[in-house]
């Protein structure tokens, strides 16, 4: 691409890559997680429309459960969603970097940001998913938003049987701690070359970059950004959902 004929920063495409192919055990019994509803409206189809409420988001790629790609596609069709915003579903795979992964390879060569967010994700700002965006269009390859600890955080020595006492080996200073949400942004070229070059497992995509050498940078996370994991976050999620019905005055 010519220089002149390259976007700048503020005009670079934006596509996100939401990984929903997770079984979501954790959760107990029932459809993949990211199927199950938040007040009668799937996990999914909040996240997604989480990320398109950002008008700097043209792209969403859905990366479905592997045997569910059908079932995504027909879920998009029956929600509402914004007609400005491209929509694609692929298939995901085994782990969640294989998921995101797959996703990448369906990315067009126009979009030079990329957001990977979690469907567990659902209730996400818009604020938070414009303020990734705007950190990277700054200059930076890859940001996460995080947020600081409530608790303190003890590194152990895990147990070989689940529940057994488990000898405490460290205690980081909370105060330098952060907890890491999505979305997560990058530089697109960044993201894919970790994903090329990363092979062991890890939990977050802003840890492939870390492991390129290449700077990561945090930004205010926002608490209604938290995981749904546990059924507990269920309940959260609805009753965060039913506060904001109510400031918006339904
Ligand atoms: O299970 P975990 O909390 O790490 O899942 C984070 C996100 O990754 C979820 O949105 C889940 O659907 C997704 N995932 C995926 N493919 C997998 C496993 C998880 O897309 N094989």
């Amino acid at each position: 691409m010519s220089d002149e004929s390259r976007p700048t920063p503020a005009q670079t495409p934006v596509a996100a890559v939401i990984p929903a192919a997770g079984r979501g055990v954790r959760l107990g019994p029932g459809a993949p997680k990211a199927l199950r509803a938040l007040n009668g409206t799937p996990m999914l189809i909040h996240a997604i429309r989480a990320l398109a409420a950002s008008r700097h988001v043209s792209l969403v790629i859905v990366v479905a459960p592997p045997e569910g790609a059908a079932e995504v596609k027909s879920l998009l069709d029956a929600h509402a969603l914004p007609e400005r915003t491209d929509f694609l579903v692929v298939p995901g795979g085994e782990s969640r970097q294989e998921s995101v992964r797959l996703g990448l390879e369906a990315l067009p060569p126009r979009y030079g940001i990329v957001l990977v967010h979690d469907a567990a994700r659902p209730l996400v700002p818009v604020d938070t998913v414009d303020a990734v965006i705007e950190a990277v269009r700054d200059g930076a390859p890859a940001v996460v938003p995080a947020l600081p600890l409530a608790d303190t955080v003890k590194e152990v020595e895990p147990a070989a049987v689940a529940g057994d006492p488990e000898p405490v080996v460290a205690t980081p200073e909370r105060s330098r701690l952060r907890a890491v949400q999505t979305p997560q942004g990058f530089d697109r070229e960044t993201l894919v070359r970790a994903h090329e070059s990363v092979t062991e497992n890890v939990t977050d995509d802003a840890g492939m970059v870390e492991q390129l050498g290449v700077p990561v940078v945090a930004v205010p996370g926002h608490e209604e950004a938290f995981k749904v994991t546990r059924p507990l976050d269920l309940v959260l999620a609805e009753a965060v959902l039913a506060r904001r019905r109510l400031n918006d005055g339904f």
